[in-house]
């Protein structure tokens, strides 16, 4: 059964993995850590940022809440949260970034992990989320529609992952 649990050093390795497996197929929806950088120290290393982060304390960056996916000890994906609608969130990142481990998709995953993410979301006080998707991500439309996401708009927008793209964008009332 997964379980989005908070960051710990027990799944550092699983992370690294996963993001191996990402930065390997070239996935550009979603970025996560470059596995370089995560090292025996990392995890100590950028606590002090991820902290700040959930405090809103990082000059840029929405609030944002980091959370690991795991099933049965193993390490799935990941899932953040932004609590806050800045024009960031609004016009880029929307309120929900999520991925699976390459070698894990497919198998229902990612809609768990939506699923509870907004469980989550919820218990933040959120009433509504965004989610902004690249309309090339005929995966990310899937889950999103299946739990519920109603089509606001798609709207011309570009960052250095992606290029310029269009970017769908979802409301879901929790
Ligand atoms: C998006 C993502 C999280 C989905 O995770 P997943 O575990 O593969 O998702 P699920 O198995 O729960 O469901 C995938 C759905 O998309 C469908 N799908 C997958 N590829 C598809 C494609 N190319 N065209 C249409 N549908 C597709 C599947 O059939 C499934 O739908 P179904 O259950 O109705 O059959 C995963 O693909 C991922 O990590 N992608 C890279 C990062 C990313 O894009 N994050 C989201 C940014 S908005």
């Amino acid at each position: 059964m997964v379980e989005l649990i908070n960051r710990c050093p027990e799944y550092v390795a699983g992370y690294k993995a996963y993001c191996r497996e990402m930065y390997d197929s070239h996935i550009t929806y979603f970025k996560p850590t470059d596995p370089e950088f995560i090292d025996d120290e990392w995890f100590f290393r950028t606590k002090p940022w991820y902290d700040r982060k959930e405090q809103g304390l990082i000059e840029g960056q929405p609030v944002s809440f980091h959370y690991w996916a795991i099933d049965n000890g193993q390490f799935i994906g990941e899932f953040q949260l932004r609590t806050e609608f800045p024009e960031k969130v609004m016009l880029d990142i929307g309120s929900i970034g999520y991925a699976v481990r390459v070698s894990e998709q497919g198998k229902g995953y990612g809609k768990e992990i939506l699923r509870l993410g907004l469980e989550i979301a919820k218990q933040h006080g959120m009433e509504k989320v965004l989610l902004t998707i690249n309309e090339n991500n005929k995966a990310s439309i899937r889950v999103c529609e299946a739990l519920g996401g109603v089509w606001e708009d798609t709207i011309d927008a570009c960052n250095d992952a992606e290029g310029q793209h269009l970017l769908r964008r979802y409301w879901i009332t929790l």
